[in-house]
C-alpha cells in the first residue's frame, strides 16, 4: 500500500454466524484457508491498510475466536459480542457500539468468511467510496454461479435498486447473475442510523445488513457499487465444499506468486501454507506440504512427498523424499532422507547428513555429522565429525523419565549398538559394532562389549544326521 493510504477509517468484521452449513462443530471462521484460520485474512487486509480500528463481531462463546485474532494481531482488534446470531444487520449493530469514531467517519465492513479478498481489493472499494461521495459502496461479482448469494438489482439504467437475498428472490430475481459480494464502506452517520432501522420480514427472520442499500435510496441519498476485477476473490466458505474450494484457489495464487519471486516448482501438488515462506531460488517437487511458520532458504530441495512443519530449512540444504519435519532447523547444505523422520528440537548443524529411516527428537547433530541409516537418536548432543553407524539406538526413556546421551567430536558409533542414557562418550572414542553401552567412555578409547564368538566345527551336519 502507498504510505499515504488515508487511515482515517474503521473496519467491522463479522465473524459471529453459526456457520451451521459447515457441518462442524469449530466455528465457521476458525476453518483454515492455506493454514490461517480464515477470520485472520479480514483482520489482516484490515492491518496492512492501517485502519485507524478494528472490531470484529464475535459470538456468545467467542473465547477461541479472540484468542486467534489476539495471537495472529498481536491485540490490535477489539471485540464486539452478538448475544444471538440475528443476521448481518444486527452484527452490526453490536459492532457500532465499540467504534469509537464520530459521525464523519468512514466504516468497511468485511465478512469473515471471505478469505480470498485481498487489502488491494479491498483499498479500491474505499476509494470508490471517497470519490463518488455515497453513504454505502458494496463489492459486486457476476457470477451465476454463486447461487446462495445477495442478488444486486438495477433498473434498466442500471441504476442500485436494492440487494435481495437468494432465499427472499423471486425466480426473476435469482437469474440475475451481479452478486453481492459481501464488502462494504459505509459513511459512520448513515450506518448508525440505517442498522437501527432494519427489519426482520424476510425468509431468515433476520436483520440483513444488505437492506441498507434500499433504506439508503429511499432517503434519496448516494450510493455506489464497485466490481470485483478478479472474480475468483468473491469466494466463500460457507460449507466445506466451498472451504475446499476456497483452499485450492488459495494454493493455486500461492504457487504462482512462489514461481513469480523465482522459486522452482515442479508439478501442480504443491501446498505452502500462508505463513510459511520460500525463498527465491529453493526448489519444490510436487507432491510436499510446507506448512506453519516453515522458513526454506535459497537453494534449498524439498523433494516428493516431504511435508515439512514450523521448521527451517537452511541453504542449500536437501530434503530427499519422503522425509516428515516438524519444528526442525536443518543447516547449511544438510542432507536428509529419504525417509527421515524429524522431531521437535532438532537442530542439524552445517553439512550434517541424515539417512533413511533415521528418526531424530531433540537432538543436536554437529557440523559434519552422519547418521545415514535406521536410527533413533533422541534427547542428544551429538558433535562435529561424529559418525553413528547403522541400527544404532538412544536408549532415552526408562519409562518414566528421559535421560541425555552426549557424542563428542569425532565419535565413532559401530553398527547395531545402543547407548542407555543418560551417557557420555568422550571425544574421539570408538564404539564397536553391537554394543551396549551403559557406562561413560573416556576420549579416544574403544569400548566393545559383545559376548565372544564361539565356533564349533561341523555342528550342522551332526544335527542332520542326529534328524535322521
Ligand atoms: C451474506 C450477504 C449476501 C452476500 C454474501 C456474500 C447478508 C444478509 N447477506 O450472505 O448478500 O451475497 O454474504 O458472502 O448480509 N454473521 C454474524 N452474525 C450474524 C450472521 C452472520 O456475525 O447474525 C457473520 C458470519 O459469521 C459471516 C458473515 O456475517 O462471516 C456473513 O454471514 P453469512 O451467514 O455467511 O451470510 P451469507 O448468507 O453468506
Ligand atoms: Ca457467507
Amino acid at each position: 500500500m502507498p504510505s499515504k493510504f488515508p487511515s482515517d477509517f474503521g473496519v467491522i468484521v463479522l465473524a459471529a454466524g453459526r456457520g451451521k452449513r459447515m457441518g462442524s462443530d469449530l466455528p465457521k471462521v476458525l476453518h483454515p484457508v492455506g493454514g490461517r484460520p480464515m477470520v485472520l485474512f479480514p483482520v489482516f487486509a484490515a492491518k496492512a491498510l492501517r485502519a485507524k480500528q478494528i472490531v470484529v463481531v464475535v459470538p456468545k462463546d467467542h473465547a477461541a475466536i479472540r484468542s486467534t485474532v489476539d495471537v495472529g494481531c498481536g491485540k490490535g482488534a477489539s471485540y464486539a459480542v452478538q448475544g444471538e446470531p440475528r443476521g448481518t444487520g444486527d452484527a452490526v449493530r453490536a459492532a457500532l457500539r465499540k467504534i469509537t469514531f464520530g459521525a464523519s467517519g468512514t466504516i468497511l465492513v468485511l465478512n469473515g468468511d471471505m478469505p480470498l479478498i485481498t487489502s488491494e481489493t479491498v483499498a479500491a472499494l474505499l476509494s470508490a467510496h471517497r470519490k463518488s461521495r455515497s453513504v454505502m459502496t458494496l463489492l459486486t461479482v457476476d457470477r451465476p454461479d454463486l447461487k446462495s448469494y445477495g442478488r444486486v438489482k438495477r433498473d434498466f439504467s442500471g441504476n442500485l435498486l436494492g440487494i435481495v437475498e437468494a432465499k427472499d428472490a423471486t425466480p426473476e430475481e435469482s437469474a440475475i447473475t451481479e452478486v453481492n459480494v459481501g464488502v462494504y464502506a459505509f459513511e459512520a452517520g448513515f450506518l448508525k442510523t440505517a442498522v437501527n432501522k432494519l427489519a426482520t420480514d424476510n425468509a431468515q427472520n433476520e436483520y440483513y445488513l444488505t437492506d441498507a442499500l434500499e433504506l439508503a435510496l429511499f432517503q434519496g441519498l448516494p450510493v455506489a457499487a464497485a466490481r470485483l476485477t478478479d472474480p475468483s476473490e468473491s469466494m466463500g466458505a460457507n460449507s466445506q465444499i466451498e472451504l475446499a474450494t476456497v483452499n485450492r484457489e488459495y494454493y493455486a495464487r500461492r504457487r504462482r506468486a512462489l514461481v513469480e519471486e523465482g522459486v522452482s516448482l515442479l508439478g501442480e501438488e504443491i501446498f505452502v501454507e500462508a505463513s510459511a515462506q520460500v525463498r527465491p531460488g529453493a526448489d519444490l517437487q510436487s507432491p510436499c506440504y510446507v506448512k506453519g511458520g516453515t522458513l526454506i532458504e535459497e537453494g534449498a530441495v524439498i523433494e516428493t512427498g516431504c511435508v515439512v512443519s514450523d521448521s527451517r530449512v537452511r541453504q542449500g540444504a536437501h530434503l530427499k523424499a519422503y522425509s516428515y519435519l516438524d519444528r526442525a532447523d536443518v543447516g547449511k547444505g544438510c542432507h536428509v532422507g529419504p525417509f527421515a523422520h524429524l522431531r521437535p528440537e532438532t537442530v542439524l548443524k552445517e553439512g550434517a547428513k541424515i539417512g533413511n529411516f533415521v528418526e531424530i527428537k531433540k537432538t543436536v547433530v554437529g557440523a559434519g555429522s552422519k547418521a545415514n541409516h535406521l536410527s533413533y537418536l533422541g534427547d542428544a548432543t551429538i558433535g562435529k565429525g561424529v559418525n553413528v553407524g547403522a541400527g544404532t539406538i538412544t536408549c532415552n526413556y526408562d519409562g518414566v523419565n528421559k535421560f541425555k546421551t552426549t557424542l563428542a567430536d569425532g565419535v565413532f558409533i559401530g553398527s547395531d549398538t545402543q547407548l542407555v542414557a543418560p551417557v557420555k562418550i568422550g571425544k574421539g572414542a570408538f564404539v564397536g559394532a553391537g554394543t551396549t553401552v551403559t557406562k561413560d567412555v573416556k576420549p579416544f578409547s574403544l569400548v566393545i562389549s559383545r559376548v565372544p564368538q564361539r565356533a564349533i566345527p561341523n555342528w550342522a551336519r551332526r544335527r542332520k544326521s542326529k534328524k535322521k
